[in-house]
Order: C-alpha cells, then structure tokens, then sequence
C-alpha cells in the first residue's frame, strides 16, 4: 500500500498575530519586533506579522503599523508578509502600511462571524468584495474561519465553507485558508470537508490554519497532507487562540509541524533547534506562556 505525502510543505508563521492577539497584557512594541526578527531568522518564508483590527476589540494589535513598519525596514523582499483584516477600514491601514497579503477573515458559520466582526457572512462578503476592488498589487488571501466547528453552532457543514469559497473566488481572492478556529475537529470530519473541496475545487491549493485545543492537530495535518494539502500556519510555541471563540486553545505549535514533516523527509526550511531557542526566550525573557511537544522535550521552554 502507498503512503504518499506532498514533497515540500509551507509553514507560515502565525504567532505574531494569532499567538499574540490572545495575550491579555500588552506585549511592548520593541518586545514583539524582538521576537518577530528571531523568529525571522529561523529559516520560515512566510509571517503573519499582525493584525489591522479595532484596538478596542484587540489592544494588542495596537501597535500594528508600527510592528509593520519595522518588518519592511528589516525583512521586506526576504520574508513574505501577511496582516490579518476584518474589514474594509483594517485593509486600507494595511495598504498604507504596505504588506505582502492582506489575510481577510469570514466565517463559515454566522454565529461565529457576528462574535468576531459583528457581520453577518453576506455583508463580510460584500465587504471583502470592496477590498478586492482596491487591493491593487498587495496580494488577498481569504480565511475561512470556523470551517469545521464553531464554539457557538456545533459541527458546520461543508456547503457553508463553500459558499464563502465561491463567492470569494469569484470576488478575486488570490488564496484560501481554511481554519479550524477552535481546534475541536478530528482527521475524519476534516477529511470529508476537504473531499467536498477536491470534488468542487479540483487541486486548488487551499492551506488549513489547525488550532490544537483537542490535541488532534497534527492527525489533522498529517491527515491533509495525505490529500495532497501543503500549506499549513502555525505558531512557534503553540500560542494562540481566538478572542471571540469560548474554549479555543493554541495553533499548532510549528516546532511540532516542522519537526513531524521533517522526520518523514519532507523539507520545511524551518531550523527546528533555533526555532526551540526562540521559544525558549519567548517564555524566560518575554513571560510567554508557550507549549508543545518539542518544548516539553528540550525541558527548557515549556512552562508546564
Ligand atoms: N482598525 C482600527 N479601528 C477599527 C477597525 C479597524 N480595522 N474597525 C473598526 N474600528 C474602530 C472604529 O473606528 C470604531 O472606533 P470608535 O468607537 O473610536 O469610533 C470602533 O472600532 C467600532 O467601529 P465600528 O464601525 O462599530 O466597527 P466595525 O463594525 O466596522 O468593526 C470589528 C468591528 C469587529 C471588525 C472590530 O471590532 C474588530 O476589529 N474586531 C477584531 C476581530 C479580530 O481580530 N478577531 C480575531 C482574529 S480572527
Ligand atoms: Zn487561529
């Protein structure tokens, strides 16, 4: 029987977004430039350097035009960079502050999108075609948030992932990421959602954001990546969550990722010890609460 799995994977880098968005005390802006550059410098292509969002709704993104302005004085042309926005107003402070992708957020279950952008799906669809018309260059990726579960409707079904899908294909989104924002769904679930998307979509290269709050995150990777799935986010030391998601833990830590897809022979670029000692500071010289398997492993970076 054949085993087979993608020659290469993606990893992008989420945890100063994801990963600080659910810290509660303000991480100072020279703190989080820190850890960006180390991060920066562990061999990923790819950052979610923050989010363009309300600082009532999160004041730790605050300091989002300021993290950007850092990260294209240093790392613009070398790493590619992504700033999450929930609307037309955060598109437009992302364009002026000049990232590579702008990481539109809409979940497939309304409950969940009325939580985080107080839209219902359609007017965040209306909105994401507005950002459409005025992205120009700066490349659009859509995240499908709550693509498998959501804290408040339960199991969402495939036909609501792919009404967003549609629509914002047709809109010109220029990539898809769908998201399990909660972390509760499991390899079987995952794969009959993704199986909706290979009949419809055929191989569209659609990247899966995995949180890991059931412990199931890695089957769940390994189990897309077994469909011909290769692009992944992640956050280094597992930290994350959603705000306006009850009950959702940390992404998958990437240390975690890298090293599973590297220990099959499938390269990440990700230097995996300078990663761990990234983590490590994130906990001793920045107070971070981080987690995961590597980092219980190494004894050093794991707080529990
Ligand atoms: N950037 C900065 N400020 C923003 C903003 C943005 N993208 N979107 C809204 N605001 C501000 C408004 O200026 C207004 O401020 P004021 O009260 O001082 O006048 C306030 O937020 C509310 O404005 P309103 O027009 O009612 O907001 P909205 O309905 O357009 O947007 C949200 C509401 C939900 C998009 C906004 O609260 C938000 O950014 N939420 C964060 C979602 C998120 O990041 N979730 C986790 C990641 S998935
Ligand atoms: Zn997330």
């Amino acid at each position: 029987m054949s085993f087979s799995l993608p020659e290469r994977i993606e990893i992008m880098e989420v945890c100063p977004r994801d990963g600080f968005q659910s810290v509660k005390e303000f991480i100072p802006t020279e703190g989080k430039i820190a850890i960006l550059d180390a991060l920066a410098g562990t061999g990923i292509s790819t950052m979610e350097i923050t989010s363009f969002v309300s600082p009532k709704a999160i004041p730790q993104m605050a300091d989002a035009a300021d993290v950007t302005a850092h990260f294209n004085a240093k790392w613009r042309g070398k790493i590619t960079s992504v700033a999450l926005v929930p609307n037309l107003r955060g598109a437009e402070s992302a364009l002026a502050a000049g990232v590579d992708w702008m990481n539109f957020v809409i979940s497939a279950s309304v409950d969940h999108n009325m939580a985080n952008t107080r839209r219902t799906v359609e007017e965040s669809i209306e909105e994401l075609k507005k950002v459409c018309a005025l992205k120009g260059e700066t490349k659009l990726r859509l995240s499908v948030a709550t693509s498998f579960a959501c804290p408040f409707a339960g199991d969402v079904p495939p036909e609501k992932v792919v009404r967003v899908v549609e629509e914002s294909l047709d809109a010109g989104v220029d990539g898809v990421t769908l998201c399990d924002t909660i972390g509760t769904t499991d390899p079987k679930y995952l794969a009959n959602t993704l199986t909706e998307m290979r009949a419809r979509y055929g191989d569209y290269p659609f990247a899966l954001h995995l949180h890991d709050t059931h412990g199931m995150a890695l089957a769940n990777m390994l189990t897309a990546m077994r469909m011909g799935f290769s692009s992944f986010d992640a956050a280094a030391g597992g930290l994350g969550g959603c705000p306006f998601a009850p009950g959702a833990a940390g992404n998958a830590a990437t240390e975690d990722m890298a090293n599973m897809a590297e220990r099959m022979g499938i390269p990440t670029g990700i230097d995996i010890p300078k990663l761990l000692a990234v983590v490590r500071s994130m906990k001793s010289d920045f107070g971070l609460t981080t987690y995961s398997h590597l980092a219980v492993a190494d004894k050093g970076c794991c707080n529990s």
